[in-house]
């Protein structure tokens, strides 16, 4: 076979040599004899030039080229030739292609919108306006309804680096942090966050739902002595909330763990996991950070461990500004941004962490205070004012688990085993779901969580 060389390994050192590169035509000049393409692999490109001179290339062969749609994918052989100027436009600079050979391996169809119109940012088309100058863009659904081609675009292709990214750190610290991953079921008999927002299927002729979260079998994990655990996985939220925030199906980081005697120990893991993660994206993915702010800017946020009571929040909302906040309410987005942007300037940091929520405003399962049941040991997190993770400790009593159920309204027969479980000996514990579309979202400032989920499912998308 011959030997194949990637577009981003085409440097000065491959001089004079012959090499052979499968890419897609990012564009094509033709004049008279000769052409222009640039060859696109991912986020590298490379400019590729013909002269028909009867001895590399014929006039045939250049007509040729010129004729191959932009996207298509073709096979090019050619010389690496050192230009007198490097290259501006392209990755690769310092070098270009003498073309001695082309091949359309795939064409591409007539495209829907041209990709440096869905790479063009907001702030660009806007001020070009100010300018009088029409610059075209596509629109977010245009774009979603060809995600396959948008995806191809290098603020796309960085996001979902990041996107991996994070999942990789947060499996890498949780792991030396003593953390097994586990995979729970998710056709499941009832609800596991309330009834509202789920999925309802027929699973063999008995109801189902669609797992809205691992919360239930996490759990269960715990009492089956797994100690500390995690998941990556699909959560569905049947959810009619069209928002920038909210998807119908999200990727679930989940994590679990027992406790010795307080829910700060869960916050220490949060801590640590965040501070991973944030460092590890500023520091190993800076390249691709760049990439997403050249097309949305952005700045990098910080980091730093901060935790506050919820009466603490509503004391900065009330003094900021919000006099009529609700001290035992939850809080809505324009609240939270506002704390964001309080926390920001107060405390200089874009991360924090809010506990001891009021116990009406969360989960039946979640553990209300020792000392005040009217507050609960939970906790929400934040990223410039957003909220990414919500957690708690839970109750691991059945009885009083039961207790809060009927409170709120949960049909036990659907939870039985899930009580059932902690009468045979449960450890104290507790956890946290975060959201991996909104870690990346507020990690990148990005206006949409649709510019983080791959495919996106909301209340009027279920395709691509
Ligand atoms: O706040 P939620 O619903 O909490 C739970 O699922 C609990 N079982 C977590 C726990 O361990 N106690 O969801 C957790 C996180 C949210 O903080 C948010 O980041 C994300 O999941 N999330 C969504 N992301 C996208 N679209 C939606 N509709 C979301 N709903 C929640």
């Amino acid at each position: 076979t011959r030997k194949w060389t990637e577009v981003e390994q085409l440097e000065k050192e491959l001089a004079d040599q012959t090499v052979l590169v499968r890419a897609r035509i990012h564009n094509t000049r033709g004049k008279g004899k000769s052409a222009f393409l640039v060859l696109r692999q991912r986020t590298a490109t490379v400019q590729a030039i013909m002269f028909a001179d009867e001895t590399t290339v014929s006039k045939g062969m250049v007509k040729y080229a010129t004729q191959i749609p932009k996207e298509s994918i073709v096979d090019v052989e050619g010389i690496v030739k050192v230009p007198e100027k490097s290259i501006d436009g392209c990755s690769q600079k310092d070098v270009e292609l003498q073309v001695t050979g082309i091949r359309a391996v795939s064409r591409a169809a007539v495209l829907p919108f041209e990709l440096v119109d869905a790479a063009r940012s907001e702030e660009e088309v806007k001020a070009a306006a100010e300018r009088g100058e029409v610059m075209p863009t596509v629109g977010q659904d245009l774009r979603l309804d060809n995600r396959f081609l948008d995806l191809r675009t290098p603020a796309n292709q960085a996001i979902f680096k990041v996107q991996s990214a994070v999942c990789q750190l947060f499996k890498t610290t949780l792991l030396a942090e003593g953390f097994q991953e586990i995979h729970t079921p998710k056709l499941i008999a009832g609800a596991s966050e309330g009834g509202a927002a789920v999925f309802r299927l027929d699973y063999m002729g008995v109801p189902a739902c669609l797992a809205q979260s691992p919360q239930l079998y996490k759990q269960m994990a715990i009492c089956a002595d797994f100690n500390r655990v995690f998941e990556i996985g699909p959560v569905f939220r049947a959810e009619f909330s069209y928002t920038h925030r909210h998807l119908c199906e999200f990727m679930g980081l989940d994590l679990e763990m027992a406790i010795h005697e307080h829910y700060f120990e869960v916050l220490d893991v949060i801590e640590k996991l965040f501070g991973a993660i944030f460092n590890g994206l500023a520091t190993t993915y800076a390249k691709e950070l760049a990439v997403i702010a050249s097309q949305y800017p952005f700045e990098i946020p910080t980091f730093k461990p901060l935790r506050l009571t919820f009466p603490e929040g509503i004391a900065m909302l009330k003094e900021g500004g919000y006099p009529d906040v609700d001290p035992m309410g939850d809080l809505n987005t324009e609240l939270e941004r506002a704390l964001g942007r309080m926390v920001k300037e107060k405390y200089g940091t874009d991360f924090f962490i809010l506990h001891r929520y009021p116990s009406a405003v969360r989960p039946f399962y979640t553990m209300p205070c020792s000392d005040d049941p009217a507050y609960s040991n939970s906790y929400d997190v934040f990223i410039r004012g957003e909220e990414i993770i919500s957690g708690a400790q839970r109750v691991h009593d059945p009885e009083l688990l039961t207790t809060r159920a009927i409170e709120c309204g949960i049909p036990l027969p659907e939870i039985q085993s899930y009580i059932d479980s902690f009468k045979y000996g449960a450890p104290p514990h507790g956890g946290a779901g975060v959201g991996l579309e909104r870690v990346v979202m507020l990690y990148c400032g990005l206006n949409n969580i649709r510019k983080t989920s791959m495919f996106p499912r909301d209340p009027k998308r279920l395709t691509p």
